[in-house]
């Protein structure tokens, strides 16, 4: 039986591609040249880039730079902050989603009041909904003002047994809750920081082994995988303050389909968590003729460096993993093949394009 195998293209709804300001971490060209590279077809931008993406202006800015660089399907968030929680509508409509930082993390943009918090809840309308970095207490926090609002709230990169048990309760519950989590916490742990140093840094940090297998446990309330793609260069990294966050976008796939042979996963969850369920919450559209060829049998060691991320490292180099990114397909042409990106920078689309119009 041949190992070959045609998935739908991966959508990942959490990357940050660091345009305008940090081109030397990485560019809509290079980051979605690793997404190609990683068999992801639709990425979604967080608005945490100098200066962050908070209203018209900004992400006018950013999906300028986008559309001249994106080698994949792209959508923007817009970013929440204290004073911008009345976005037009028809700027809501341009926009991936709403992202709410509650919780410190990379870069200034964060919302710490509760009645901004709220506020942003009661106005936002879509069509994505709003994605909220929260931890630990703050996930309960969350899914409260989900009820309290009707807001649809996702949670991002959710890494503690304790936090997706909040969130199984809240979907029980009938709230309307999404969650991701990402490749990160579900293969390294703290017990992995020794060996990683500062390249094991990212927010949220990495978990226990007991918060580790309580996410494969409870995989069945996860919407979706999502990489958090956070790159930052090698520099930076051992400087004295290193930056939190990890590049992800070349082996989230590779890391699935090791699940995958090791039956961990299923081939259908494997497609709901990558594909079926981050388009439904985002209502992305459809990509026609846009496939991913794997080889599901191919063995390889994650190497340190030789990636399409201008990062160039990983935090899971050294590792054995089963399942290869063969070709990827965009709306009937390869775009990337056997090592090497062929679409070129602007042949990415923004999902959002529709609302581009004038109406
Ligand atoms: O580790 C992280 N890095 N967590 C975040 O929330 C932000 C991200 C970044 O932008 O580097
Ligand atoms: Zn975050
Ligand atoms: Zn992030």
């Amino acid at each position: 039986m041949s190992s070959l195998l045609r998935l739908p293209g991966l959508a990942d709804v959490h990357v940050h591609l660091r345009e305008p300001g940090g081109a030397h971490k990485e560019t809509f060209a290079t980051g979605t040249a690793a997404a190609l590279a990683g068999g992801v077809t639709t990425v979604l931008a967080m608005p945490n880039t100098t200066p962050p993406v908070t209203d018209g202006a900004s992400l006018e800015e950013a999906a300028r730079l986008a559309r001249a660089g994106a080698r994949c399907d792209y959508g923007l968030f817009l970013g929440a902050t204290h004073a911008n929680a009345s976005l037009p509508e028809a700027l809501q409509r341009r926009a991936a989603g709403l992202k709410i930082y509650i919780n410190e993390t990379f870069g200034p943009l964060r919302v710490e009041s509760l009645p901004a918090v709220i506020a942003h809840m009661r106005r936002w309308r879509g069509p994505g909904p709003v994605a909220v970095h929260a931890e630990g207490l703050m996930v309960p926090a969350v899914v409260a003002l989900a009820a309290m609002t009707g807001a649809r709230v996702h949670v991002c990169h959710v890494s503690r047994g304790a936090e997706l048990a909040v969130i199984r309760s809240a979907k029980e519950r009938g709230l309307p809750v999404t969650c991701e989590v990402t490749p990160h916490h579900l293969w390294l742990t703290e017990r992995d920081l020794p060996q990683l140093g500062p390249f094991g840094h990212m927010r949220p940090p990495l978990a226990t082994p007991a918060d580790r297998d309580a996410l494969w446990a409870n995989l069945d309330v996860v919407d979706c995988v999502a990489t958090d793609h956070a790159p930052h260069t090698r520099a930076e990294k051992l400087g004295p303050s290193p930056p939190p966050g990890v590049p992800g976008l070349e082996t989230m796939l590779p890391l699935l389909l090791t699940a995958l042979h090791e039956g961990r996963l299923t081939l259908e969850r494997l497609v709901e968590l990558t594909h079926t369920r981050p388009r439904a919450i985002f209502g992305l559209p459809a990509q026609p003729d846009t496939w991913v060829e794997v080889d599901t049998a191919a063995e390889w060691v994650v190497p340190e460096r030789g990636w399409h991320t201008r990062a160039d490292w990983s935090p899971f180099a050294g590792m054995r993993v089963r399942g290869r990114v063969v070709r990827t397909w965009v709306r009937g042409a390869v775009a990337y093949e056997e090592g090497y990106v062929i679409a070129p920078p602007g042949s990415g689309r923004d999902v959002r394009a529709d609302a581009e119009r004038p109406s």
